[in-house]
């Protein structure tokens, strides 16, 4: 049975996407098969990973509202489809995501209560969990029915944060929206940890994550339930860096590495934004794979 994480935080821009296809390619590249789930009709997650692309209009047939459309008379394994990396197999989004969460609750009404809301993703992912060892959720940046189905069907959630004021607050608005879930879904949220995406300075990062972190712990209920503390954020952080900003990584880092050191000759400086990234997410994967005991 897969062990699936919702990568979760309600900000556009925080890194959501970058991690989820960059943690998958780091999880397969170790021999773990891989499913990836795009809830987020922007569909960012799908264009890096596939040949299928929401900006251009060229759709996948088969997406996560058709599975969750059929969940009742088809196996969900019919609506995924493969990705151009070995070991990661996705659910796209194609033009009818924005249609799932009228579609949850269409469904949800017409069955007289048979079933959940909260649960239909569940229930289609459910079905499939056994041909993977993970699942990763992205998903887009609200506070939705389908984020919430998202968050339902995991167990655990993996939080991106900015390293500034602001985003502790936004991480604040996102414990909120699990507090809540669990009252009205009655299920329990695990938050496997926090990741400071797009880190500037890590001295810097380090003392502002201490002088932050203290006080909220101390004042915040939200954080204390969900036991947000120094031990929840990752040690491994991921850079501010240029090569992503550049569009110079085609796809998750670890696969740029061996192409573009043949490739790249004396170009020194680029070379090592790539190799960054490809450690640093590497690094993280080990991480998070320890502490979800799936390590070999
Ligand atoms: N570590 C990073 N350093 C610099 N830019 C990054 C990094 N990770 C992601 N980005 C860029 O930031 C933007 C937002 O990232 P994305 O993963 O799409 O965030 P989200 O899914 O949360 O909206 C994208 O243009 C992406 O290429
Ligand atoms: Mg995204």
């Amino acid at each position: 049975m897969a062990y699936c994480i919702t990568v979760c935080m309600q900000k556009g821009g925080v890194g959501k996407t970058t991690l989820t296809i960059n943690l998958a390619a780091c999880m397969a590249k170790q021999g773990k098969k891989v499913l990836v789930v795009d809830t987020d009709q922007q569909g960012d997650l799908t264009s890096t990973a596939t040949e299928y692309s929401v900006s251009t209009g060229h759709f996948a047939k088969k997406g996560v509202y058709d599975m969750i459309h059929a969940h009742d008379i088809a196996v969900a394994a019919n609506y995924v489809s493969h990705t151009q990396y070995e070991n990661i197999d996705i659910i796209p989004a194609n033009a009818n995501t924005p249609l799932v969460p009228g579609l949850i609750e269409m469904s949800a009404t017409a069955s007289n209560g048979t079933i959940n809301k909260y649960e239909m993703l569940a229930l289609c992912l459910c079905e499939i969990a056994d041909n993977y060892d993970v699942i990763l959720i992205d998903t887009p940046p609200n506070q939705g029915l389908l984020v919430q189905n998202a968050l339902y069907a995991s167990d655990a959630v993996l939080i991106p944060i900015h390293s500034t004021y602001y985003s502790l607050q936004g991480l604040g608005e996102m414990l909120r929206l699990f507090f809540e879930l669990e009252k009205t879904a009655d299920t329990e949220i695990n938050v496997l940890g926090v990741v400071l995406s797009m880190v500037k300075s890590r001295v810097a990062m380090n003392d502002w994550l201490q002088d932050n972190l203290d006080e909220k712990m101390r004042d915040n209920e939200l954080y204390k339930h969900f036991g947000i503390d120094e031990t929840k954020f990752f040690k491994s952080t991921i850079s501010n860096n240029q090569a992503i900003v550049e569009g110079e990584i085609m796809g998750p880092a670890i696969f740029n590495v061996s192409d573009k050191r043949k490739s790249m000759g004396g170009k020194k400086k680029r070379e090592t934004g790539v190799y960054k990234a490809a450690s640093e997410y590497m690094s993280l994967c080990d991480e998070i794979l320890a502490k979800i005991g799936e390590e070999d």
